[in-house]
């Protein structure tokens, strides 16, 4: 598959790229780079405006990716965003600040994401609503107290599968318990989109939100998925061009749909980009890549741990192929840059999840995270890199 991302045609230090920084944002496929470079030579006009033919194409371009988003994920509302992290705050500005009141509760969890925290700390600050977070107990969320958590919960936000640890949490459950409670929940699936087909409708989840980018698409780009129901709920918070229908000095009404959330001139060409990737995926068996992708990870880490590497990441079934590690006295960045110098790209540090870099007792790890086009080949040259950073650094 390596052959259809030009990016593996070129040397890191003289050697072959090893890219294992998927969890962090995936490579691109021809297509894709084909179509943002298409539109941009072609098509380039703004969208929903001028009925002159190069808007009339580049609005039916943008307009493509979100018909291609409801169709791929079962989804009747599908809001594009800047990506996961817009995604999120868009939920918590919108939906949280017209339905959120004072006490009011929402869960989070001790795996999120800052992108996850940050905007539900941001509202409880200016709402005083009541954040309790689900603890992690053993590497995996402790889900008796997630039970008790949810006692007048308004709102559950939890990371479908952690960037840091590959785990997939037991979503079925957690959204059961949460609507058997009366409360909405939002899926931060960022890491899970990647690996799985996600059917929106049939998961039960008020909003998913989601990035182009690791999913082969462009960065810039993303999406909210929404209920009717709670889009119903929802105000848009960002004013401007595009999402109005009338303006008068004295007020203005919005479009009913999701164009009420997308002011401004969106992203034309990540949108264009973004239909190319979905096209791209899904003519891939994602399912049969996972498995052998846990595989390969599986068994880098027996071979870490025969090393004397600590390793955070359960690989049990349904988890990402995404290995957190860390030495005993070596320190991440060092081990990384050891790495690179030798081709192979991993991401170290606290991966934008402090809370569980704390349960888990670390400042931070190493992390390499698989994804389509990696091999045993791959795996192989990792380990030899790892190896080779031992020799020099002990
Ligand atoms: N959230 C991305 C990561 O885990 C950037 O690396």
């Amino acid at each position: 598959m390596k052959d259809q991302f030009p990016i593996f045609e070129r040397k890191i230090n003289g050697k072959e790229l090893v890219y294992l920084d998927n969890a962090a944002t995936t490579q691109k496929p021809n297509q894709v780079i084909e179509a943002m470079n298409d539109y941009y030579r072609l098509s380039n006009a703004n969208v929903h405006r001028a009925v002159h033919t190069l808007a009339g194409e580049a609005t039916e371009g943008y307009e493509e990716c979100r018909k291609l988003l409801k169709k791929r994920f079962n989804a009747g509302r599908a809001i594009i965003t800047s990506g996961t992290t817009e995604a999120i705050n868009l939920v918590a500005h919108s939906w949280g600040h017209s339905n959120l009141n004072a006490g009011d509760v929402v869960v989070l969890t001790e795996m999120e994401h800052h992108s996850d925290i940050v905007p539900w700390q941001m509202l409880a600050e200016r709402k005083s609503i009541e954040l309790r977070y689900v603890p992690v107990s053993d590497g995996k969320l402790d889900m008796n107290a997630f039970e008790v958590a949810l006692e007048g919960a308004k709102l559950v936000c939890v990371v479908h599968t952690s960037n840091v640890l590959g785990i997939r949490n037991p979503i079925e459950k957690i959204i059961s318990f949460s609507k058997n409670r009366g409360a909405k929940i939002l899926l931060d699936a960022a890491q899970a989109v990647p690996h799985e087909l996600i059917d929106f409708k049939e998961t039960g989840a008020d909003f998913m939100a989601f990035s182009a980018h690791k999913m082969c698409g462009p960065t810039g780009i993303g999406a909210l998925l929404v209920s009717e129901e709670a889009f119903k709920e929802m105000q848009p918070f960002m004013g401007g061009g595009d999402m109005i229908d009338t303006v008068t000095l004295s007020g203005s009404t919005f479009q009913a749909d999701e164009h009420k959330f997308e002011a401004g001139t969106p992203r034309i060409a990540e949108g264009v980009g973004w239909s190319a990737a979905l096209e791209w995926i899904s003519k891939i068996d994602l399912l049969n890549h996972h498995q052998r992708l846990l595989s390969i990870a599986r068994d880098v880490k027996v071979s870490l741990e025969e090393r004397g590497m600590t390793v955070y990441s359960p690989l049990g079934p349904g988890d990402a192929a995404v290995i957190s590690f860390t030495h005993p006295s070596i320190h991440p960045e060092d081990f990384a840059r050891l790495l690179d110098a030798q081709g192979v790209a991993v991401r170290t540090g606290h991966h934008c999840a402090q809370p569980l870099m704390e349960r888990l007792g670390v400042n931070g790890t190493i992390r390499a995270s698989f994804y389509l086009y990696n091999d045993h080949n791959d795996s192989e040259k990792f380990l030899f890199a790892i190896d080779r950073v031992m020799e020099a650094m002990l």
